[in-house]
């Protein structure tokens, strides 16, 4: 369920139109909902209550500071891949003590960053990785909290540049060796274990594979008290997927997930940590384009829109279906549309054939489900700048980050003197 609705015939975000948005700001922009990402946190601390638990926001979704901060005074926690997330977390004011961070790569200046500033935990996901954080954690006379992520090989049925828990994935310590690597960790200075970390992939639209890894975890959990280690703390990551049709997906909800981690894992008397980004963030917003031609081609029309691949790279980077709505509801006839951008690639293809209300130059279209993994994968490729994002609580707006100038854009590049 989402807050974007029409009223009057008119797309709504909340309380505010959203032609009334495009007029103050200009398109594309996206626009984000508070109640829908504060309905969709809470369905996660609801789902896992009462076991102990802490919902880690992954920011890697949807990175602004006003969504972090509008998360992180809900109670939530942030799941970073980056020195740069972890420094948006801190600017959103979320302590360290409930900032995870993830990712095969931490540099040493990353680890010594979150040392710094507080952590809840490093997921570490290699041995030299330990070593490393060892090390700098030992340098400042700090100690690390860690968990080890175990790749558990499973099959997260899901597309194949976002499954991540097989063993020919790049992620995580291949399960059979985690004993081996715990028992390294446990002799290591500045090194504490606290739990076990693992996370198969994203848009997962089925329990199994999930409660697949929970057991193999379950499992690895008690050989691992038995060999001597305190396991406080489980974080299962992200990767509970959502519809992105209106018409026939229903993936398992929040509660069916709550309900499954309870039966792999509840008795295990740990802390539960989840880091789901997607769900939180993905139907929390839209990205709104202006129509700015109609070309007739050779047996198909093109809908050219303002908004590009550079804006929105999910249709061509995993061939993604995103909902395609007029910001004026029509119950006319409709016609099928090539739906594009104005970048000078082939793959600069929203949609093909795509079903939709006859459109015109000028009208307003908003993309659904373009919340989580829009606006923080876009580029400025063809030097088009970053478009702004919007926040919307009832019937107030606000610009949450604004359409950088072209004078800043070109202003980034330097010639050198001796040119
Ligand atoms: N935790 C870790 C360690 C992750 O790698 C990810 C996502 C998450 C949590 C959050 O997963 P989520 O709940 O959002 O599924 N750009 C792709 C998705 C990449 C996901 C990367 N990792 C897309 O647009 O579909």
């Amino acid at each position: 369920m989402d807050h974007f609705i029409y009223q009057n015939g008119r797309l709504h975000a909340e309380d505010v139109d959203l032609a009334e948005i495009a007029r103050a700001v200009g398109t594309p922009f996206y626009v984000y909902s508070t109640a829908t990402l504060t309905r969709h946190y809470k369905l996660f601390t609801e789902a896992l209550s009462p076991l102990p638990h802490q919902v880690c926001f992954a920011i890697k979704s949807l990175s602004n500071i006003a969504v972090l901060k509008l998360l992180g005074d809900l109670g939530a926690g942030m799941d970073v891949v980056s020195g740069g997330e972890y420094r948006r977390a801190l600017a959103a004011g979320v302590p360290g003590d409930r900032i995870v961070f993830s990712g095969v790569g931490k540099t040493r200046e990353e680890m010594r960053l979150a040392l710094t500033h507080g952590i809840r935990q490093f997921n570490v996901e290699s041995e030299p990785e330990l070593l490393a954080l060892s090390a700098v954690a030992h340098a400042m006379g700090a100690t690390a909290p860690i968990t080890l992520r175990v790749n558990p090989d499973v099959d997260a049925k899901t597309h194949e540049k976002i499954a991540t828990g097989k063993s020919e994935n790049k992620f995580g310590i291949p399960i059979a060796k985690a004993r081996a690597v715990y028992a390294l960790a446990a002799t290591l200075p500045g090194i504490k274990v606290v739990g076990v970390d693992v996370h198969i992939g994203s848009q997962l639209t089925d329990l199994a594979p999930f409660e697949a890894a929970f057991q193999k975890v379950a499992e690895l959990t008690l050989q691992l008290r038995a060999d001597g280690h305190e396991i406080t703390r489980l974080d299962l990551g992200g990767g509970l997927g959502i519809p992105y049709t209106r018409s026939n997906e229903a993936p398992p909800l929040p509660t069916d997930y709550g309900a499954m981690v309870k039966r792999t894992l509840g008795h295990l008397n740990c802390e539960i940590e989840i880091e789901p980004g997607r769900l939180i963030s993905g139907n929390s917003g839209l990205l709104v384009s202006e129509v700015i031609y109609v070309k007739e081609g050779e047996g198909r029309t093109f809908l050219i829109l303002d908004a590009a691949m550079n804006d929105l790279v999910r249709p061509s980077m995993y061939g993604a279906h995103h909902d395609i709505v007029p910001l004026v509801e029509s119950t006319g006839p409709g016609q099928d549309y090539d739906v594009v951008g104005p970048v000078c690639e082939t793959g600069d293809t929203f949609a093909k054939g795509r079903a939709l209300p006859a459109l015109a130059p000028g009208d307003l279209v908003a993309f659904r489900s373009a919340g989580a993994y829009g606006a923080v994968m876009a580029s400025e490729y063809n030097t088009r700048p970053l478009i702004p994002e919007v926040l919307v609580r009832g019937d107030q707006f606000a610009v949450i980050r604004a359409r950088p100038s072209f004078d800043e854009i070109l202003n980034r590049d330097s010639i050198p003197e001796w040119l």
